[in-house]
C-alpha cells in the first residue's frame, strides 16, 4: 500500500509502512542494527546513562507483563531507555508515560513508537524528580536494569516507597542480578513486603540455527498486578 493511503488504524499502517529489516519480539516491531534510520539517529543522538541500546531485561520484564491484562491501565516506565518495555504496554492498550534521565534516549523512543504505531507520554526526569502526581495516579510502575550504581539504591527505594504511600498501584523491576539491585531488593523485601525471585525468558531477537539461548535475571514484584 502506498504510504500516503493510510487506513484509520494506526498499529496496522505501522506494520505494512516497517522496513523489511525490522525484526519483532514479543509484538514489538525493533529496526536492525544495521537500518539507515537508526544509524544516522545514533550520529546525532549519543545516551549517556548507558541507554545507548535495548537491554536483555526489556525481555525478561515484558515476559512477566505478558501475564497481566494491561489494557487500560496507566504505567510509568523508569529509566525507559529507548522504551520497548513502554512500546509494549502501549501496544497492548495501556496509558504509558516513558521517563529517563537522559533526552537523548527519546527520538529513539519516538522511532520506535512510530515504528509500531502507538503513543505515548514522555517525561525526562531522573527518579528523584519524577512527579510526585504522576507516580501516584500511576497503576503500575515498571523498570528494567535501572539499578546498576550504588547511589541508585536509595533514589529508587524511595521513590517506589512514597509513591506507594502516596497510591501507586504495583511495581514490576527487572535486573540481570546486579548487586546494587539486589540491595534495593532486599530493602523492597524487609521493609515493604515486596516478592523477590529468578525470572528468564527464551531470547526473542537472535537468527539462532539451534534451540534459543535463554535470557536469566531477577524480578522484583510490589503490589497486586
Ligand atoms: C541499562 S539502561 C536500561 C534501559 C531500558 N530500561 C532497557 O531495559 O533497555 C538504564 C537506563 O536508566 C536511565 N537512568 C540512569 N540513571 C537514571 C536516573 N538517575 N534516573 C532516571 N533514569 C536513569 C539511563 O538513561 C538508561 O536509559
Amino acid at each position: 500500500m502506498d504510504s500516503s493511503q493510510n487506513t484509520d488504524d494506526p498499529a496496522r499502517d505501522a506494520e505494512e509502512a516497517a522496513p523489511s529489516q525490522s525484526r519483532q519480539a514479543f509484538g514489538v516491531q525493533l529496526p536492525r542494527p544495521g537500518d539507515p534510520a537508526l544509524r544516522s539517529l545514533r550520529g546525532q543522538n549519543v545516551p549517556h546513562y548507558q541507554g545507548h541500546r535495548p537491554w536483555n531485561a526489556s525481555w525478561l520484564l515484558i515476559s512477566y507483563l505478558e501475564q497481566i491484562h494491561l489494557e487500560g491501565l496507566r504505567i510509568v516506565d523508569v529509566g525507559c531507555g529507548w522504551g520497548l518495555a513502554s512500546i509494549y504496554c502501549a501496544h497492548q492498550g495501556a496509558q504509558v508515560t516513558a521517563t529517563d534521565i537522559d533526552p537523548q534516549v527519546f527520538p529513539y523512543v519516538s522511532m520506535l513508537s512510530t515504528l509500531n504505531g502507538v503513543e505515548m507520554d514522555h517525561v525526562t526526569a531522573s527518579f528523584d524528580e519524577l512527579p510526585t502526581e504522576l507516580v501516584a495516579a500511576a497503576d503500575l510502575l515498571i523498570g528494567a536494569d535501572i539499578c546498576f550504581r550504588v547511589g541508585m539504591v536509595a533514589d529508587l527505594y524511595d521513590l517506589i516507597q512514597s509513591g506507594r504511600a502516596a497510591g501507586l498501584g504495583s511495581v514490576a523491576i527487572s535486573d540481570p542480578g546486579r548487586i546494587p539491585y539486589r540491595d534495593l531488593s532486599a530493602r523492597c523485601v524487609a521493609d515493604l513486603g515486596a516478592q523477590e525471585g529468578p525470572w528468564q525468558t527464551v531470547e526473542p531477537l537472535l537468527d539462532w540455527p539451534g534451540e534459543r539461548p535463554t535470557v536469566t535475571g531477577r524480578l522484583l514484584r510490589l503490589g497486586g498486578t
